[in-house]
């Protein structure tokens, strides 16, 4: 199945019933894996997870290492971009990949590079070393 194609299908298993947007995510690993997910809202807004956060737990729980692709899906009319929490934690196992985002129908598709979104990223290089 197309990466697309698959993230549509976890689209529509998100747990959105508070903003009504489902958003669905294939992260490929440096294995050429590909690992799905879909935003989880909860009744504490705040503890809403993403779709891009949960497709990179799965990858990491299956021993990926990097992210070198993500397709992102969402029940809208326009491709979304990745919200900065999400970039930030992408950030973290790789900054040289693409994203592909489409619209609901995939009429739309926008193709943006990790750096362009997020270039100077907080990363364990600012840390104290004993402490990375
Ligand atoms: N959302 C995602 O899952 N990914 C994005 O890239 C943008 C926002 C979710 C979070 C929340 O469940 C809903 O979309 C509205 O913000």
């Amino acid at each position: 199945m197309e990466p697309l194609d698959k993230a549509s299908r976890a689209m529509k298993k998100a747990y959105a019933p508070y903003s009504e947007f489902q958003v669905g995510c294939v992260v490929v690993g440096n294995s050429g894996q590909e690992y799905i997910g879909c935003n989880i809202e909860n009744a504490s807004y705040g503890a809403t997870i993403c779709a891009e956060r949960i497709a990179i737990g799965q990858a990491i729980a299956h021993g990926e290492k990097k992210i070198s692709k993500i397709y992102l899906i969402n029940s809208s009319k326009m491709p979304v971009t990745p919200c900065g929490v999400c970039l930030q934690v992408m950030s973290e196992f790789g900054k040289d990949f693409e994203i592909t985002s489409a619209s609901k129908d995939q009429k739309i598709v926008r193709e943006m590079h990790f750096k362009d979104l997020f270039p100077i990223a907080f990363d364990k290089k600012s840390l104290p070393k004993k402490t990375r």
